[in-house]
This record gives structure tokens, C-alpha cells and sequence, in this order.
């Protein structure tokens, strides 16, 4: 390999010699001529030469000759790092998404392996995020497919009692639950990754919107013996009511996954004269800066064991759907809680 390389840096230099070689020719022969010229029609008489085209071919011979010899040794620097670059290329068109350019000192070179530089470094974060993305789904898939397929054939025996047989069915139907909502996240941040625009704008009231989301959640937090504290006013935001609601069930529902047991949900809005402020506060561990930076890219998930349920889209979608409405959406975090905090504009 290293061979072929020295081989295809020699070949490049040897090119770029050839090319700097013809055109001194070229520059030679034209100087020449003219000079010949001239001296022909008499123009230049004054130097007193026997033989004009001796010192014309000497003329341009030397420069010839020194100029081919100055590009060879000039040349095979930035072949060099053209030679760099089409190895890096080709390094990362294999696939080897961590290559990166010494960036050195040079102005324009510098431009370009800045830029190859990042992109570089934007395709290894996509493919990590792939990656990241086929662990999760594929074991978040197949475990409840696994499920349903074994309870299912559990259900075929004849010695089964009701009672058995119905703890399986709804067993059953959970799972395909967990599928659907599955399915409905993936399509629901594929289309809203493709959305630029916020449709049906009304006036939403945030307040019962958020009390639903709660009520939706129930059975989901009173399992886990949470507290759950939502005592604020009546709030009026304009707002697209569908994937409005969306943002408060991927918070509320993390509040309640990541929540220690028998822990505390708190839900406090506020609004200034142009914003509206809900925070959605859980007790449980803290989330360091570090992940902080992370937990809203898509399938990013904190816990890579998939000991937890989910693909690491909530955040994704709740993220673009609060872009949207021209809004912010924060986390903060310290000893044994969490908040996140969404700012939608009033108007
Ligand atoms: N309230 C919270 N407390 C602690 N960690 C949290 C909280 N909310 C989110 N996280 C972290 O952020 C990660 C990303 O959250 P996100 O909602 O996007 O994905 P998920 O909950 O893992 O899966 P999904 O929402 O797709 O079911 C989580 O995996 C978790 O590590
Ligand atoms: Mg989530």
C-alpha cells in the first residue's frame, strides 16, 4: 500500500513537472522567436552579436532547464497534500469515518481540509447515530414480537385454564401496543423531520391540554406510586393542538420512566408578556452536562443496556415540534432531579 502511494506521489509529480516543462517551452520558444524577429526586421540592432541564436538557444535552454528543475523540487509540495487529501478521501469513501487531515498552516489548503475536516466528523456523528439507531430498533422490535409470537402459541394448548389464558391474551395485547406506539413514533418523526412549516395555528389551552396528558398517563405513574403535582391557572397559547400534545407526552412520559419510584412529578406554568414557560420537573438521577448535550438528538438514549423502553425519539420529535412553534425547549439538572422547560411564544 505504502508503495503504491509513494508510486501515485511520484506520478502526480512527474505530471505536474511535464505540464511546467511545456510551458516553459512554449514561453521559450515565443521569446525567442520574437527576439529573432527583431533582430530581423532590423528593429534591434545594437548589440553587437556574429550569431544572434546562439545566445537566444542558451537563453532558452538554461531557462528551461532551471525551471523544470525548480518546479520538480516546488511541485512536490502541494502534490503532496493533494496526495494527503485523495488518501483521506478515499479512506473515508471506505467507510473509515474517523480520518482526519493534519490541518497545517497553509491559507487556502487550510480552508479545504477544515471542511473535509467536518464533514468528516458530520458523517461519523450520522453514523454513530445509525448504529445507535439499529441496536435499539431491532431490539426494541423484536422483543415484543418474540412475545407475542411464544404467548400466542402458549394460547394453542388445550390444559390452559381462563384465567391463564387470559393473562396471555392481554399480555398479547400490550405488547402490540408497545409495537403500534413503536411504529407511530418512527412515522411520526419521519414526518415532522420533513415539516417547515406550522399548520392549524388556534388558540390552544395549554393548561387542559397538559391535564389530559397526565390523566393519559395514569396508569403508567400510579405502577410506579408517583406523586404527581399539577396545580397552575388557565393558560392560552396559539399552538398546532395535535403535535402540541405530542411534546407534553414524550416529557411527561420520560418524567414518569426516569422518575425514582414512589417520586415526585411536578408541572408549573408561567408566562410573561410574550412567553409562555411550562417546566416539568421529576426527582430521580441527575443528567450530566455531557448527556445534557446529547439527549435531543435523534436515538440518542442515556441507558445503552435498552434495560429501558424506547428508541430515543421522544426528545427528537418533541425538539423539532417546539422549533416549530418558534419556541425553546431546556433541560436542567442537578442531585436528584430533572427539569425541562419549554418557552412558546405567545404571539
Ligand atoms: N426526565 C428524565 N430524567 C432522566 N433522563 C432523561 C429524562 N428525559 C430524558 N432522559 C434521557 O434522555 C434520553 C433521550 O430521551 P428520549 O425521550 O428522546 O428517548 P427515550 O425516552 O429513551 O425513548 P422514547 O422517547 O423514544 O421512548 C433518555 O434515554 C434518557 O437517558
Ligand atoms: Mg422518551
Amino acid at each position: 500500500m505504502k508503495k503504491h502511494n509513494t508510486l501515485r506521489l511520484g506520478t502526480l509529480s512527474f505530471l505536474f513537472a511535464i505540464v511546467v516543462f511545456v510551458v516553459l517551452v512554449i514561453t521559450m520558444m515565443i521569446i525567442a522567436f520574437v527576439i529573432f524577429a527583431l533582430f530581423r526586421l532590423g528593429i534591434l540592432t545594437r548589440i553587437e552579436q556574429p550569431n544572434i541564436l546562439l545566445p537566444v538557444a542558451v537563453l532558452a535552454l538554461s531557462s528551461i532547464l532551471i525551471g523544470t528543475v525548480i518546479s520538480i523540487i516546488v511541485g512536490r509540495r502541494p502534490m503532496k497534500q493533494i496526495d494527503e487529501f485523495i488518501k483521506a478521501l478515499n479512506s473515508l469513501a471506505n467507510g473509515h469515518f474517523e480520518t482526519r487531515i493534519d490541518a497545517g498552516k497553509n491559507g487556502v489548503a487550510k480552508e479545504l481540509i477544515d471542511s473535509f475536516n467536518t464533514l468528516a466528523s458530520e458523517l461519523q456523528n450520522t453514523e454513530m447515530l445509525r448504529s445507535d439507531f439499529v441496536d435499539n430498533f431491532s431490539h426494541e422490535f423484536k422483543t415484543p414480537i418474540v412475545s407475542i409470537r411464544g404467548f400466542a402459541k402458549l394460547l394453542k394448548r388445550q390444559d390452559l385454564s381462563d384465567e391463564r389464558r387470559s393473562e396471555y391474551i392481554d399480555i398479547i395485547i400490550d405488547e402490540s401496543s408497545r409495537l403500534a406506539e413503536l411504529s407511530t413514533n418512527v412515522l411520526n418523526l419521519a414526518k415532522i423531520e420533513n415539516q417547515n412549516i406550522l399548520t392549524d395555528v388556534k388558540p390552544v389551552n395549554i393548561s387542559e391540554q397538559i391535564r389530559t396528558c397526565i390523566l393519559l398517563l395514569e396508569k403508567k405513574w400510579i405502577n410506579k406510586d408517583l406523586y404527581v403535582g399539577a396545580d397552575f391557572g388557565e393558560f392560552v397559547c396559539p399552538a398546532n393542538e395535535e403535535l402540541l400534545k405530542q411534546v407534553w407526552i414524550n416529557i411527561l412520559d420520560n418524567a414518569v420512566k426516569y422518575a425514582d419510584k414512589r417520586g415526585l412529578i411536578e408541572v408549573t406554568i408561567r408566562q410573561d408578556q410574550n412567553t409562555l414557560y411550562v417546566s416539568i420537573k421529576n426527582t430521580g438521577s441527575e443528567i450530566s452536562a455531557e448527556m445534557q448535550k446529547r439527549i435531543f438528538d435523534k436515538f440518542y438514549q442515556g441507558d445503552t443496556s435498552h434495560s429501558s423502553e424506547g428508541t430515543g425519539i421522544g426528545l427528537a420529535i418533541s425538539k423539532k415540534i417546539v422549533d416549530l412553534h418558534n419556541g425553546a425547549i431546556r433541560v436542567s439538572s442537578g442531585l436528584n432531579y430533572v427539569v425541562f422547560t419549554i418557552e412558546l411564544p405567545l404571539a
